[in-house]
């Protein structure tokens, strides 16, 4: 019988904590909102996991809690600063709130493409950035890359004069609500679990997303197509509290810092080709997705640029310069 039990409480604990974790370690939980399969997020999420819990066995445990299971992003910080969790990858756009520096990532048509997000964030403007909270207890540890977002809606999207009159779900960003407002549209804040529905229901008729997150959330089931404008830009911050991370043993957290380093690394240097595979994924499976010719694509960037402006004093005039100056 006790053998029984013994064998049904193991199983009981192995279901409820799928790393294995014992009580000794230092428990880390990483709570995120898309997947872990085929989402550029999700894939480095795990990775880092299975890297702590192979290298740092019996000193440190991470647990990866995928798509909304813990928290959606208005709450995720929040539970990192009450210390319910240790960390998290939300997108550059859930910082507005703690500073508005971060604003330049949700400008349309700032980075021409992730390799000039990723040289923005190697400057000394793109590192400090990321130091800009820790008077408020966050720690920026490394910039993820998610993708080049593009917009769906319930109609063909060709010229900016397309989406005039629709509704638009978008990450809570005044930004963003500012770009989508500029094509005479209108936004609406939702967190990232509730799209799909929102747009199965028609609460919303169009979104913007990386090509990972329109093909893993299968928002493409519930749309038109999608039409590739690369508007803007999909990327991630990933964060601890300031007093957790200083109140680890240093040798442990240097060596999960060089971990999440590494994987930062590995990880983002791979972010162009998940995108194709989502889209080629999406492609086969007869996705309807429409290409821009210049007079297009110039079109959507006269229409949505304006918006630079209402924004360049809270984002600083020269870090928008910098950007502009990675791009030539
Ligand atoms: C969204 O809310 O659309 C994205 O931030 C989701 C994500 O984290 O990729």
């Amino acid at each position: 019988l006790t053998a029984i039990c013994g064998l049904a409480l193991t199983a009981g604990v192995a279901m409820a904590d799928p790393a294995g974790c014992d009580g000794d370690e230092e428990m880390v939980k990483f709570s995120h909102v898309t997947n872990s399969d085929n989402d550029p997020k999700g894939i480095a999420a795990e990775l880092f996991a299975q890297r702590v819990n192979e290298e740092m066995d019996g000193k440190m445990c991470v647990e990866v809690y995928p798509n909304s299971m813990l928290y959606d992003d208005s709450k995720v910080l929040d539970a990192i600063l009450e210390g319910n969790i240790q960390l998290a990858a939300p997108s550059l756009s859930k910082f507005e709130a703690f500073t508005k520096a971060f604003q330049i990532y949700d400008l349309p048509f700032m980075f021409k493409n992730i390799g000039a997000v990723d040289e923005f964030q190697h400057s000394e403007a793109g590192m400090k950035m990321k130091a800009s909270m820790e008077d408020q207890g966050l720690s920026g540890l490394e910039y993820w890359h998610g993708g080049m977002k593009q917009f769906s809606a319930s109609k063909p999207l060709l010229l900016p004069g397309d989406a005039k009159g629709l509704k638009f779900r978008v990450q809570p960003s005044e930004v963003i609500v500012a770009q989508i407002e500029a094509l005479g549209a209108t936004a609406q804040p939702m967190a990232f679990s509730e799209v799909y529905g929102a747009l199965q229901a028609g609460v919303v008729d169009g979104q913007e997303n990386s090509w990972a997150n329109i093909n893993s959330q299968k928002f493409y089931e519930v749309q038109d197509g999608v039409t590739v404008t690369n508007h803007g830009v999909l990327d991630y911050l990933v964060v601890a509290s300031v007093d957790w991370l200083g109140g680890l043993d240093p040798e442990i957290r240097d060596q999960m810092l060089t971990i999440l380093n590494e994987v930062t690394v590995e990880r983002n240097a791979v972010v162009n080709d998940i995108a194709e595979q989502a889209l080629k994924a999406m492609t086969d499976s007869g996705v309807e997705v429409r290409e821009l010719d210049d007079a297009q694509r110039q079109a959507w960037g006269d229409a949505m640029k304006p918006v630079w402006e209402q924004f360049a004093d809270d984002i600083g005039q020269e870090n928008i310069d910098a950007v502009q100056a990675i791009n030539e």
